[in-house]
């Protein structure tokens, strides 16, 4: 037994004729959080979708807890324990905040359409169970008080944690966020720092964290891997990662990020 939970292993991809990332090797240890960072355009959000089966690398491959999971279907990869969020919020707007979670979790309801359809007691036995399983998450992330609402009447960093929520409800064993810090106020930034450890310390679950605000990378990541024209430049320590000349000049280089 190892306990690598993710391991890319010379990882590429090629986009026509650009190389958007290339041999890329990333391991992460089970509990661990790993922040993600390196300039606009450095392949960060590709490496995801190459993890979530988006897209499938033209090279290398990738294994979750050893087993090989490219060339898999998003949907299938969601079951073997990935969950993510995106660069761009995409909640289901018009539903409530409470349906938002509960749609992720229909992948583990049992009962069949019939059942559905005449509402039987094995429906509503899980309907309540998913329920009050929604509500739980929603608790943990301060969000039940909104479940009425619509997704999309929250408030901006509240969507946020939203999005973190929902993917929760997978039940994932590693969770991959993508800049959810972009756009939020310094208070809400704090609050997701704090959101984000308090999922980490209840679900003894695995992050991989992209993320601009230094502040919030500093905060919590306990590594850093930087990505430069989807190349690894550095990695380790995150105090000496910042500190590291190649890497400031990367940043200088792109005009900050
Ligand atoms: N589907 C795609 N087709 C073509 N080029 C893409 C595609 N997705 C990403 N790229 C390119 O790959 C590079 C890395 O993009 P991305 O992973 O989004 O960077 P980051 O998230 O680090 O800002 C960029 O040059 C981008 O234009
Ligand atoms: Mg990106």
């Amino acid at each position: 037994m190892t306990d690598t939970v993710l391991n890319c292993k010379d990882v590429g991809i090629k986009f026509g004729g650009l190389q958007a990332v290339q041999g890329l090797n990333l391991k992460i240890k089970k509990g661990e959080l790993l922040g993600l960072i390196g300039p606009n355009g450095a392949g960060k959000t590709t490496v995801f979708n190459m993890i979530t089966g988006v897209y499938e690398p033209t090279e290398g491959e990738i294994l979750l807890n050893g087993e090989k999971i490219n060339g898999i279907t998003p949907y299938k990869i969601v079951s073997k324990g990935i969950a993510r969020t995106f660069q761009n919020i995409r909640l289901f707007g018009y539903l409530s905040v409470l349906d938002n979670v509960k749609i992720a979790m229909n992948k583990d309801m049992k009962y069949s359409i019939v059942e559905g359809m005449f509402r039987t007691k094995s429906y509503w036995r899980e309907e309540f169970d998913v329920n009050s399983r929604a509500m739980e998450i929603l608790k943990l992330f301060d969000l039940d008080k909104y479940k009425q609402y619509s997704a999309n009447t929250l408030p901006y960093g509240q969507q946020r944690k939203l999005e973190i929520a929902r993917a929760m409800a997978t039940n994932p064993t590693l969770l991959l966020l993508d800049e959810p810090a972009a756009g939020m106020n310094p208070t809400e930034t704090e609050e997701l720092m704090n959101t984000i450890k308090l999922i980490r310390d209840n679900f003894g679950i695995t992050i991989l964290l992209i993320e601009h605000d230094m502040k919030l990378v500093l905060g919590i990541c306990e590594r850093l891997m930087v990505l430069n024209y989807g190349q690894v430049l550095a990695e380790g320590d995150p105090q000496e990662v910042i500190n590291d000349e190649k890497v400031i000049n990367a940043y200088l280089g792109s005009g900050g990020a």
